[in-house]
């Protein structure tokens, strides 16, 4: 049975709303039953908070999504906004896929812990890869899995053919993903550096390139960049150092 002290911390946690605290003093109930023999109850009070836990878990990410507006304005038509649900489980990824994005999970969600170390987690992904192999799905994977908005950066629109107007809709972007954190996906990312767009104008697109990547050079935001392409031989060099380097992560 539960001692006193638990039965009052139950009471005060409860009248605190501090969840985390109140289900910590079941599960310590449940191992004290376990202790005396009691497994049957344990089993059962481990599986109700468990449950409970799931639930007011999926209520936290509802609320934590609330807040975030869709892109207004100008920012409406540059980025495209999506909750997905996806998990890791959808995916089949070898092995040292599996490993590394795990890994930049795991960096992400203890990136409080990673702080107080002065460490920032990975949050620059490049995703390299033929057609259907997964690259946009494992953005959605990454933000349903970190409970994160996944906004899609529209190339198409960011783009147009007067470099200076390029360059203000890329700080609107960036002064966006500085503000609400969440997961930017710029697919097909080679439009902004490859040989191709370099043929038409060389001047006009090394200099749209060069913005972006002062763009993301400076940008020290909590949001994870995610930049993805079916031609990674069509990429400047230049593209892949800030994701090499930079807490970035390389993802062939
Ligand atoms: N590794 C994978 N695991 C599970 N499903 C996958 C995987 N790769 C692709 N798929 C499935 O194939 C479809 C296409 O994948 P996705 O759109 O993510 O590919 P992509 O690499 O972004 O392709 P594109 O270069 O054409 O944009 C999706 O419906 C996805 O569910
Ligand atoms: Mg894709």
């Amino acid at each position: 049975m539960a001692t006193n002290d638990q039965l009052k911390a139950l009471v005060k946690s409860h009248a605190d709303g501090d969840d985390p605290q109140f289900y910590a003093v079941a599960m310590q109930v449940a191992a004290k039953a376990a202790r005396a023999g009691q497994s049957k109850f344990a089993q059962e009070l481990r599986d109700l908070v468990n449950e409970l836990r799931e639930r007011s878990g999926q209520k936290a990410r509802v609320a934590s999504i609330v807040p975030f507006a869709q892109p207004k304005g100008e920012l409406g038509s540059l980025l495209n906004v999506s909750y997905p649900e996806a998990r890791l489980n959808d995916l089949v990824l070898t092995g040292k896929l599996d490993d590394r994005l795990k890994h930049v999970l795991l960096e992400q969600r203890q990136r409080d812990a990673l702080a107080k170390h002065g460490l920032t987690p990975a949050r620059r992904l490049l995703l390299t890869g033929p057609p259907g192999t997964g690259k946009t799905s494992t953005a959605r994977v990454i933000a349903g899995e970190l409970g994160l908005p996944l906004f899609s950066i529209r190339l198409d629109t960011v783009l147009t053919k007067f470099m200076g107007e390029t360059a203000a809709k890329l700080r609107l972007i960036f002064d966006a993903l500085a503000e609400t954190r969440g997961v930017y996906l710029f697919d097909e990312v080679d439009a902004l550096g490859g040989d191709r767009a370099a043929q038409n104008d060389v001047g006009e697109i090394r200099r749209v390139l060069n913005s972006f990547l002062q763009f993301l050079e400076e940008d020290t935001s909590e949001s994870v960049i995610i930049a993805a392409t079916n031609h990674p031989r069509l990429l400047d060099n230049a593209l892949f150092s800030p994701f090499r380097y930079g807490n970035g992560l390389h993802v062939a």
